[in-house]
């Protein structure tokens, strides 16, 4: 097993990482509960699709080796992708949600435009970054091999220009603080771990 892939399956077995999990794992709830078909991009081990049983989602992830563990955790369908060439038609989904993805990919505007294509008009996308300013972040990134080097885009306002282009922004905010092993409710950007960007798409030409 790659050493990330080990390293990301103990934090969410950890209590901690069940705890971040099940509060980002409302949040999802909460805004997607009404959509009926649902794409995660970048779904890791499946812990949304674990988390929210309800929900028709289908994960899809780039990873062979992380994929054989999600179908493990959950019975939901998971599929090999590329966020940046997504297989599936226009306007196939209802919403699409991508949980610290986007940051790390060398081309995540053609992510975004590839996610506004396979939502349908009207159909809603979530985002969660990591946020760079957060203590949990600046404490994390100082770890030798930590999977947050890996990010590429620090600058969250021009991930969220940029989807600006394909959806509506309805609502933006910090999330998820984070004080060691502590999570709990806040909006203080020292303390959101993540940002959120919810929005919906945008009518086109087709
Ligand atoms: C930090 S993990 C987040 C996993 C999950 N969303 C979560 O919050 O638990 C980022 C995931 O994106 C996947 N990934 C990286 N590049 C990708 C790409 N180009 N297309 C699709 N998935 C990709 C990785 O394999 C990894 O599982």
């Amino acid at each position: 097993m790659s050493a990330y892939i080990e390293k990301f399956v103990q934090f969410c077995d950890s209590e901690f990482g069940k705890k971040v999990m099940k509060k980002e794992a409302e949040y999802v709830y909460n805004e997607l509960r009404n959509y009926r078909k649902i794409l995660d991009v970048g779904c890791g081990l499946g812990s949304f699709e674990q988390n929210l049983p309800s929900l028709n989602i289908i994960g899809l992830d780039i990873s062979k080796e992380i994929l054989e563990k999600a179908r493990k955790r959950s019975d939901k369908t998971f599929v090999q992708g590329k966020a940046e060439e997504l297989q599936f038609k226009d306007s196939t989904f209802d919403a699409v949600f991508t949980v610290t993805t986007l940051e790390f990919l060398d081309d995540y505007q053609n992510a975004v435009k590839e996610i506004a294509r396979v939502t349908k008009p009207k159909g809603k996308l979530l985002v969660m970054l990591l946020n760079p300013k957060s203590e949990y972040f600046r404490e994390e990134i100082k770890k030798p091999g930590d999977y947050f080097k890996r990010i590429k885009h620090y600058n969250l306002k021009e991930i969220r220009d940029y989807i600006s282009l394909f959806y509506t922004i309805i609502k933006e905010e910090n999330f998820l603080g984070i004080r060691g092993n502590h999570v709990f409710d806040t909006d203080d950007e020292r303390y959101s771990s993540l940002y959120v960007i919810v929005g919906i798409n945008m009518e086109r030409d087709v």
